[in-house]
């Protein structure tokens, strides 16, 4: 056998070895391993070169080439391709793979064996046939193994297959051969793989690119002019350059959308019918807007509805209006020089803010119907036509005559409707006999009589108006908080009234003006009165509430410091503010939902007073270099777009750790105010506990707000993740944070809406920082925010009653939140209120019911929570008052030792007020705590009374079969309060 002939071995064994590669940008010419028949190559001389064909598992033949003739001197042996097709290729590239044994593991062969082997080619126009003329062939490469195996390879099945890759070009002829050449080496060539690279077809930024060959100079690039897909036009020249690897390079310029197409996974698709694109651009079609619509698709403009008007000026995107409604409420004044008449916007304004009006004016003769347009002689001020107020001045009009005056109301699209323009007339005869002038019959002081919770009772004098009769009095009032936004008005013939519905504790501003048979008078000065707050009617519903404060001796006695420490912390500021000016005062009062603060301390700005509002955002947030950005990974997303972490380098500092938000393309202007607006209010806060702002990235895209990166992600989750982990002091620690974070957005005058765990961001020294700013649009953003009655979006769970029922947002309100937040970090990021709905959440707050302390929870903690739900806004506690509260327990550990679950007897005197609903039966309760599930159990073990299970301890339940700890943990706070209220009960029962 000869040595050629023992690969045959070696040749199945590379089999399985071989796996042939393909890539996206090559075009293969030739590929020795996936052609089926013979291959046909010729060898010269004939007993040089061996081609052997194997069978492959698949019934594919395998060819490779073998020669061996290493005991014999002066080899030159050839074998040569078939004539390969050039197709566009400028230049190709040749992989070959093979083996080749170590001369030096051959005996007896040394002069003999060579190591190499010889690469050529040959250009041609056509196929040559059997032909071979060495001579005609250009040396590629003489090509060597990396790795040669051994006889003891062999052996071993260990075979190196060597790949070795050469560049052949330019090439320009029709086609070529390859030929190899063999010295007197010990090879076998397993494939051979011609092909040339390309840069494939392509769509980038809405342009299609067609496969392209790149240069034969790998250093020059080939340009290519991108053509837009169907329905999108250029914006700036797409281009991308085709680099030597077949790679596309630096995109330049873009297509876009036409009108009435979006980007839809990289094609343009028609609008939806409904919706419209007006604008080519990468935007997003949009709804059709109000009172507008479009039937097909790919709609450029919605068609307005019937009545309804576009007014020329309109964009495409604003609402479709129609004309206003008549002026309402028109009167008059009359004196002897001057006319003045005065009317109330229309009711409608038909969606518009263009109103303006017309007075035309005819004077009547003393039958009906005899009426002429007025002669110039009248004069209007400012003017009868394009009033843009609701008041004119009528002056020079003649003496004993009758007037009417007809008032139009008009906007944009008046011009465009084919109906009558509306108006309301009004008819003044100026043969009044010497009417007073308006301010004449104004009444005098508005006195206030009485006030309740709900009512104000107003009198005043009767004006002295010997020629005219009173007809009736208009008295107009509105919450002075609200401005003059909206008001009531109520009218009365006496010179008294008892105006009722008002709310509780709020001060409103109350004016009067007189109807007389000449008209009205002009409104008098403005008086402020308030209502009563609701302590005082509570001391007589005190019957009905349900005082439940409990504490074992420990806890009780935290109860009195609790309740010394913030009575003196209430004196303290009773005495400052005894101790201030009046203007004082009135900043420390809460006003706006804003505390004010106090003067010197950094106050909060509102963006959204700024006119612009880049400018705020310049004004509070760095601009940041997107290159000094890296996005390393997602890990979360917000409405606005993907949340992700980074580095952020700051030249001459280290790199930081950054949280990035980014602003998903195709956003409109409103949405990257929106999401702009959280960076604006963030960049005003410099605390430790206040997430800290990087900076904005907003002069190139995406858009970007860059945070502090806090690994331990939000409270909620990291406290579910991490059930049981902490001691109460770090829980505490954390509490006491966002308190100080709080206290020091309260100081600042900012009130953040949504206080809670899921907004508190952890870092990896358990450092709790508050985040989530942005107000309005924090609420869109929450998921736990709800749409109540009155149409708000609010997270019913930790917000105030207050503010769910109108909106009465303050730092009170986040005090409120607050005892929810210490309510979740305490039970380990439980949901407040369980699975209760968010009805049931607001009814069994407004019927007294408080959360009970979570398992485990000290009661120093648990007073402070319920000292946060207090029903009046003004007796919860204030953040900075929290924080030395917090801080005392964490000084004073043992302070923390008392737990709720040891209370065992009610204290000798009620401390906070704490009404617990009254369970009748083991079923109700179970219901209440939505644990019914486990009402069989409970029998079962033979707790059938509520007195018994009372008794319960926490290893009673894990007895009965409750596994789960967060149930536990439910069942076993509720038994607390149980028990307390039990307890109370029996109270109650000696008193009787
Ligand atoms: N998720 C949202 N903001 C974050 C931040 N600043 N760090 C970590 N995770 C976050």
């Amino acid at each position: 056998m000869t040595s050629g002939k023992k690969y045959c071995l070696v040749l199945l064994f590379l089999r399985i070895l071989f796996t042939p590669s393909s890539h996206g940008n090559q075009v293969v010419l030739l590929d020795t391993t996936t052609v089926l028949g013979e291959l046909g190559w010729k060898t010269y001389p004939i007993n040089g070169w061996d081609a052997i064909t194997e069978m492959d598992e698949h019934n594919r033949p395998i060819h490779t080439f073998q020669v061996c003739n290493v005991m014999e001197p002066n080899q030159n042996n050839w074998l040569r391709s078939n004539w390969i097709f050039r197709q566009a290729a400028q230049k190709v590239y040749v992989e070959l793979r093979f083996t080749l044994r170590d001369c030096n593991s051959i005996p007896w062969v040394s002069g003999t064996c060579k190591e190499t082997f010889n690469l050529f080619y040959h250009e041609t126009d056509e196929s040559h046939g059997g032909a071979f003329k060495p001579a005609q062939y250009t040396k590629i490469d003489t090509i060597a193994a990396d790795e040669s195996f051994t006889q003891m390879d062999l052996g071993d099945r260990i075979l190196k297959l060597n790949t070795e890759v050469r560049e052949v070009g330019p090439v320009s002829r029709k086609g070529f051969y390859l030929a190899f050449q063999d010295i007197g080496a010990c090879i076998a060539l397993v494939s051979v793989r011609v092909y040339y690279k390309k840069c494939p077809f392509t769509l980038r930024n809405l342009a299609s690119f067609p496969d392209t060959v790149p240069r034969v100079d790998s250093s020059s690039l080939v340009e290519v002019r991108g053509a837009c897909v169907d329905h999108a036009e250029e914006r700036d020249t797409p281009k991308l350059y085709c680099g030597a690897d077949g790679d596309w390079l630096v995109p330049l310029g873009k297509c876009v959308c036409s009108m009435g197409y979006e980007e839809i996974d990289g094609a343009c698709a028609a609008c939806k019918p409904g919706f419209y694109k007006a604008f080519a651009g990468n935007i997003k079609c949009s709804k059709c807007p109000p009172h507008s619509y479009s039937y097909g698709e790919g709609a450029i403009l919605c068609h307005c509805e019937k009545g309804f008007y576009r007014a020329e000026k309109d964009p495409p995107t604003m609402a479709c209006t129609r004309p206003p409604s008549p002026p309402r409420n028109v009167l008059f004044h009359l004196n002897d020089t001057c006319l003045l008449l005065e009317w109330s916007p229309p009711s409608d304004t038909g969606g518009r803010r263009d109103l303006t009006y017309n007075v035309l004016c005819k004077r009547c003769g003393p039958q009906p119907g005899q009426c002429q347009l007025c002669g110039e002689e009248l004069r209007f001020v400012p003017r009868p036509q394009g009033l843009t107020n609701s008041t004119v001045t009528v002056m020079d009009f003649s003496a004993r005559a009758n007037y009417t005056f007809e008032i139009e109301s008009l906007n944009g699209v008046s011009e465009m409707s084919h109906f009558p323009r509306p108006f309301t007339a009004i008819t003044v005869s100026t043969d009044q006999g010497g009417s007073a002038p308006a301010g004449a019959f104004m009444v005098g002081m508005l006195k206030k009589d009485w006030a309740s919770q709900n009512s104000i009772a107003l009198s005043w004098l009767e004006p002295d108006l010997p020629s005219l009769n009173v007809v009736d009095y208009e008295i107009k009032y509105y919450e002075k908080e609200h401005e003059e936004l909206s008001y009531s008005s109520t009218r009365t013939k006496a010179p008294s009234v008892i105006i009722t519905g008002l709310k509780p504790s709020t001060c409103y501003v109350f004016s009067l003006r007189t109807r007389t048979s000449a008209g009205h008078s002009a409104y008098s000065p403005k008086y402020e009165y308030e209502t009563t707050d609701d302590t005082s009617d509570m001391a007589s519903d005190q019957g009905q509430v349900l005082v439940i404060v409990t504490a074992a001796v420990g806890g009780f006695t935290l109860l009195i410091i609790l309740t010394l420490f913030f009575l003196i912390t209430g004196r303290c500021q009773w005495y400052i503010k005894s101790k201030m000016s009046s203007e004082d005062k009135r900043r420390t009062n809460y006003q706006n939902g804003h505390a004010l603060p106090y003067p010197g301390v950094k106050t909060y700005v509102d963006p959204d007073t700024y006119e612009d509002p880049a400018q705020a955002v310049h004004e509070f947030a760095k601009e940041i270099d997107p290159t000094r950005i890296r996005i390393e990974r997602v890990i979360g997303a917000g409405e606005f777009g993907e949340v992700c972490s980074g580095r952020l380098r700051t030249p001459g500092k280290r790199e930081t750790a950054v949280a990035i938000k980014t602003l998903k393309g195709g956003y409109v202007e409103r949405q990257r105010r929106d999401f702009l607006r959280e960076a604006s209010i963030m960049g005003q806060f410099d605390h430790p506990n206040i997430i800290r702002l990087e900076g904005v990235v907003t002069k190139s895209r995406p858009v970007m707000i860059v945070v502090e990166y806090m690994e331990n992600g939000s409270l909620d989750s990291f406290l579910r993740n991490h059930d049981g982990h902490f001691t109460v002091i770090q829980l505490v620690g954390m509490l006491r944070g966002i308190a100080s974070g709080m206290k020091y957005l309260s100081d600042m005058g900012y009130v953040h809406r949504d206080l809670a765990a899921r907004n508190i961001l952890v870092n990896s020294n358990l450092v709790c920082k508050v985040s989530d700013f942005g107000l309005s649009r924090v609420l869109e953003d929450d998921p736990e925010a709800a749409y109540t009655t009155t149409g708000g979006k609010i997270p019913i769970r930790w917000t105030a009653p207050e503010a769910i029922s109108y909106r009465k947002f303050s730092s009170a309100s986040d005090a409120w939140s607050y005892g929810i937040v210490m309510w979740e970090v305490m039970s380990y990021g439980e949901r407040p209120y369980w699975e209760m709905s968010n009805q049931d959440v607001i009814l069994s707050i407004e019927e007294g019911y408080r959360l009970p302390a979570p398992m485990g929870c000290p009661v120093a903690l648990h007073q402070l929570m319920l000292h946060c739900w207090q029903k009046e806004r003004s007796q919860r506690p204030k953040f900075i008052d929290m924080v030395s509260f917090l801080d005392k327990l964490i000084r004073n550990p043992s302070s923390l030792l008392a737990l709720v679950e040891d209370m065992q007897c009610l204290p000798d005197s009620p401390g906070e007020v704490v009404d617990y609903p009254m369970f009748i039966s083991i079923g109700d309760w179970l219901d209440s705590i939505k644990m019914s599930q486990y009402k069989n159990s409970f029998v079962a073990a033979g707790f059938s009374t509520l007195d018994s299970v009372a008794q319960m301890t926490i290893e009673d339940v894990r007895r009965i079969g409750v596994v789960l700890i967060g149930h536990q943990r439910r069942i076993v706070s509720s038994i607390q309060t149980l028990r307390l209220q039990l307890l109370h009960e029996q109270e109650k029962g000696f008193h009787v």
